[in-house]
């Protein structure tokens, strides 16, 4: 029997678009003489749909159409089977749409990448492709990242976080900024991708309107020194906490100072329409920007970078692939790690191809290691049998149920 692949993508998230193309784009790759691929969107209200016409990639144009065609469906877990259910239900004939073995989430973003759905997805019990709930969240938090990483030797650059409590008081956080940091810094909100939100500044005028574009996007922002002379380094990492591997490293060339959202998806995108990947896909998602590959550096800061990667990887107890993302410091030629994403755009395939890892061989590899922890997780004990709740009594003045 063939194993029944749930891929969830969209969802609640400002990288709600980029998810579809990255989805659909895996979709065309996955092999179904081993697969039946289910395609899920999810709306950005987080509502689940399913049907013929969701994994193609020109029905997305009008998304309100494509929903009026498509079967909207919730999750059902009984026992250990977890279905895809019409919803609302019809009154006569079968309302279970399919089963699901394993879930493979490719999302992209706060709501859906940083731990949310994988965490609703393992209480219904279902495999999940890639990261756990921990890694995803610590992945996404890139304060949180950042502190983990520092405490166990990965380079990266101080920073420090800010909330809207401290924005109230805009001048004061502006001093205390001043006192941290020299000019340029870069501001960005916690816990978005895709370079939203994010500004240099390089004088205090510039740091006032920096701070109002980051705390439009986050409740919380990080700050940092700005690099100046800076080349960025991206590298995939595939594996699992026993064994990890890096990919051919990339070296993203941007348009503008930051690496914009536009230089990521839009602009290497002008072009590529018609075909994409395998010609299941109307774009070619991240493979499309405008990139190096391999990057243009040294082999041995090749050999640092691709070690520092599985290094980040195993550290934040990664699974799957990941893509790591690096700063050199040009002036200096130090190396930061500067982020981690733990659902890549396109998932990185086109970092493993060089290095001869077809992108359906990638897919199978995702899988297999999450059929692996699967095994493992059902070795380890959940329940324990007590005796605990006899004889309890809930009456008033009671201390609690802790001791
Ligand atoms: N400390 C820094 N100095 C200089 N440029 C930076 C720095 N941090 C980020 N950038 C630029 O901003 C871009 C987006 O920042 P990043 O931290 O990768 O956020 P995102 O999660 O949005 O991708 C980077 O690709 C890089 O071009
Ligand atoms: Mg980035």
């Amino acid at each position: 029997m063939k194993l029944k692949v749930a891929v969830l993508f969209g969802g609640k998230s400002t990288e709600h678009e980029i998810s579809i193309i990255s989805a659909i784009q895996a979709i065309g790759y996955l092999d179904t003489s081993k697969y039946d691929v289910i395609p899920v969107y999810m709306t950005k209200n987080n509502d689940y749909y399913v049907g013929e016409d969701i994994g193609k990639i020109e029905e997305y144009t009008h998304i309100p159409q494509l929903l009026g065609k498509s079967t909207k469906v919730i999750w059902v877990k009984d026992g250990d089977k977890v279905s895809l259910v019409r919803y609302p239900q019809k009154k006569f004939g079968n309302n279970v749409i399919t089963t699901v073995d394993i879930a493979f989430p490719i999302v992209h973003g706060t709501n859906v990448e940083d731990g949310t759905l994988q965490g609703f997805l393992a209480t219904l019990g279902l495999p999940v492709v890639g990261c756990d709930v921990l890694s995803s969240a610590v992945g996404m938090n890139k304060y949180v990242m950042k502190t983990v990483l520092r405490d166990n030797g990965i380079p990266v650059l101080d920073c420090k976080c800010y909330t809207w409590k401290d924005y109230e008081d805009v001048d004061g956080l502006v001093a205390r900024i001043e006192s941290s940091f020299n000019y340029p810094v870069i501001i960005k909100p916690l816990n978005l991708g895709s370079s939203i939100g994010i500004k240099k500044a390089s004088d205090r005028e510039s740091l006032l309107e920096a701070l109002d574009l980051g705390f439009e996007f986050s409740r919380k922002i990080l700050v940092e020194r700005a690099i100046k002379n800076l080349k960025e380094i991206n590298c995939s990492v595939l594996g699992d906490y026993e064994s990890a591997q890096a990919s051919e490293c990339e070296q993203p060339v941007n348009s503008d100072e930051i690496l914009s959202f536009e230089d990521k998806y839009i602009g290497g995108a002008k072009g590529s329409a018609k075909g994409g990947a395998k010609e299941t896909t109307g774009s070619k998602g991240m493979a499309s920007l405008k990139r190096k590959i391999p990057a243009d550096i040294t082999s041995e800061m090749r050999d640092k970078i691709r070690k520092m990667a599985v290094d980040a990887f195993t550290c934040l107890g990664c699974s799957g692939v990941s893509r790591i993302d690096f700063m050199i410091d040009m002036d200096t030629n130090e190396v930061y790690l500067n982020e981690i994403n733990t659902i890549p755009g396109s998932l990185s395939f086109y970092l493993w191809e060089p290095l001869g890892v077809k992108y359906n061989t990638l897919l199978d590899k995702m899988i297999d290691l999450t059929l692996k922890a699967d095994r493992e997780n059902h070795k380890v004990v959940y329940s324990f049998e007590t005796n605990v709740l006899e004889g309890v009594k809930l009456g008033g003045g009671s201390k609690g149920s802790k001791g």
